[in-house]
């Protein structure tokens, strides 16, 4: 019989529940908040609330999905950290209640290790390629902009790491300065086809592997204010250029360090992940350092791009096998590596 697990995740602003058999997704259900909408970022107080008010619906459908009865399920794994403090109460709290009851293990996992760890996830009926050992992964999500060197599934290393915005919170301020909706990543996406990146910004001198992203949002935030003297519509004019340009400009940045890094560790694995891998200009450009370079390159599927739980479950499953189980005194953290 399959390993079952249900696992949860709620270290921002989704309510994700998954049921999984081994590797295998049956199911992953993920609820996005609204609330946050009218903000222009997450609020982390209606965060926590609405994780409240979903995360029952939400584990009822991913167990419904998955048509397993809850006595079948040999574990439960939740997200412990990092995230906001009071989003990761609710669905460590739930998941300590939930094992409890049903009497199986409890497994915590780290959301960074997860995003990685998504490239293991397989649907029913389909095979897909996944990472060798060792690989690099660079993880690009709204928090985290990192190059981590895999050695195992949970030996990890980051090697470089952004010093001040994340990619993603890049894309989102940039999508702001140009008044696009919260979170603006996938409007500046979509902008970006339809445009040709003719601008061209100030890139960062950090030495190493590190990245640093707040130069390049201030120099755009300059170009702007610039234009906009002179012509009120030069924005909306221009805004699919503007989104090709800045998208190109992250992406560049991206790719840069991680070329170095694979040069520098002489691996030719590379996968990417977190809510920015969702971006279709770095999905291409990762698809091209295959034919550049010869590497092996992994793209996750988009389902598993953003924030869920499946990413929780395969993890938790890893860790089910090495026998690394949670206590029932474990608290969420905020910040930590990987
Ligand atoms: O991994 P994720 O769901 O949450 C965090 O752990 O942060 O990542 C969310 C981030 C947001 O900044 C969002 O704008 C960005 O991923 N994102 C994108 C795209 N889809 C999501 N950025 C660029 N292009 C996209 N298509
Ligand atoms: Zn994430």
């Amino acid at each position: 019989m399959p390993v079952y697990i249900l696992a949860i995740e709620s270290s921002c602003d989704d309510t994700s529940a998954a049921v999984f058999a081994d590797t295998t997704m049956l199911s992953n259900i993920v609820a996005n908040q609204q609330v946050h909408k009218d903000f222009g970022g997450v609020v982390p107080e209606l965060a926590s609330r609405a994780h409240q008010q979903n995360i029952i619906p939400v584990i009822s459908k991913a167990l419904a999905t998955a048509k397993i009865d809850k006595k079948l399920l040999q574990a439960v794994a939740f997200t412990r950290g990092p995230g906001l403090l009071g989003s990761l109460l609710v669905g460590t709290s739930f998941a300590k209640a939930f094992a409890m009851g049903l009497d199986i293990p409890l497994i915590e996992i780290n959301h960074l290790q997860a995003h990685v760890l998504a490239h293991f996830i397989q649907d029913i009926g389909q095979t897909r390629d996944v990472p060798k050992f060792p690989f690099l992964c660079l993880t690009v999500s709204g928090g985290h902009t990192q190059i981590v060197l895999v050695r195992d599934y949970f030996d990890m290393e980051i090697t470089g790491q952004t010093i001040d915005d994340a990619a993603g919170e890049t894309f989102d301020k940039a999508a702001k300065i140009l008044g696009l909706p919260y979170p603006g990543g996938p409007f500046v996406d979509k902008n970006a086809k339809t445009g040709k990146p003719v601008f061209t910004f100030a890139k960062p001198l950090i030495p190493g592997l590190n990245f640093s992203f707040s130069g390049l949002k201030t120099s755009f935030l300059y170009f702007l204010r610039d234009k906009l003297k002179e012509d009120q519509a030069y924005i909306e004019q221009n805004m699919d250029d503007l989104c090709a340009s800045i998208q190109k400009s992250i992406i560049d940045i991206l790719i840069d360090k991680l070329l170095k890094a694979a040069k520098k560790y002489n691996i030719n694995e590379i996968a990417i992940a977190g809510g920015v891998s969702a971006n279709s200009g770095l999905r291409d450009a990762i698809m091209n350092l295959r034919k550049s370079h010869g590497y092996n390159v992994y793209i996750p599927q988009l389902q598993y791009t953003t924030d869920n739980a499946a990413m929780i479950a395969v993890a938790a499953y890893f860790k089910f096998l090495n026998g690394d189980f949670a206590n029932q005194s474990m608290a969420p953290y905020s910040r930590g590596g990987i």
